[in-house]
């Protein structure tokens, strides 16, 4: 696999919903996307291998604080990096765009994803009990997870907090 990460603006939507209805019982059509991206603060980045679009994040970093809104990656190339490439790539960008901290929500049975944020430097600061409505996923806890971001920028590093 050749993987990279770029930005993914309003065009690629299109391709953001596909990658999403393959990955959550509850799909996000392309509206519900184009107005999650037209938030202030928002921005997404595609990762691809070689030319093939595989996977997406959609953060939102306004006011010194970041959300991952949500990530996928296609179900037949998980567990090759590409989770990792964006969680990172995302983190980098939103820290440049002042986030000093980084919050995210998952469905607490889901170990795949709390597995990948645990390696990207997030942990446990809250939990939602039935958080998630019956056709998301019939009423699972959700975890809600922080990382610190580093305040000088440009780096990978992460702050303790
Ligand atoms: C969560 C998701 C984005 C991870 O993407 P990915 O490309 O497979 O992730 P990576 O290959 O970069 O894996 C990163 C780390 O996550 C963990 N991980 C990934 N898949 C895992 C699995 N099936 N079981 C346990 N841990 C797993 C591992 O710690 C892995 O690091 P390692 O390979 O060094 O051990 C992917 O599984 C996905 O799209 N899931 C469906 C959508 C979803 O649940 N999104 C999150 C909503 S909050």
């Amino acid at each position: 696999m050749s993987l990279r990460v770029e930005e993914a603006g309003p065009a690629l939507i299109p391709v953001m919903a596909a990658l999403h209805k393959m990955s959550f019982p509850r799909p996000w059509g392309r509206e519900e996307l184009a107005e999650l991206l037209a938030m202030p603060g928002a921005f997404a980045l595609m990762g691809f291998d070689g030319e093939a679009p595989c996977g997406f994040i959609l953060m939102r970093a306004a006011a010194g604080e970041a959300e991952i809104l949500t990530i996928a990656v296609l179900p037949d190339r998980r567990g090759a990096g590409l989770g990792n490439l964006l969680v990172e790539a995302a983190l980098r960008r939103a820290q440049d765009k002042g986030a000093e901290v980084c919050f995210l929500e998952v469905a607490e049975e889901n170990a795949p994803a709390r597995a990948l944020y645990v390696k990207t430097g997030f942990e446990v600061s809250g939990k939602r009990e039935g958080y998630y409505s019956a056709e998301e996923g019939a009423g699972a806890n959700a975890l809600i997870m922080r990382r610190a971001l580093a305040k000088d920028g440009g780096g990978t590093g992460c702050a303790q907090s």
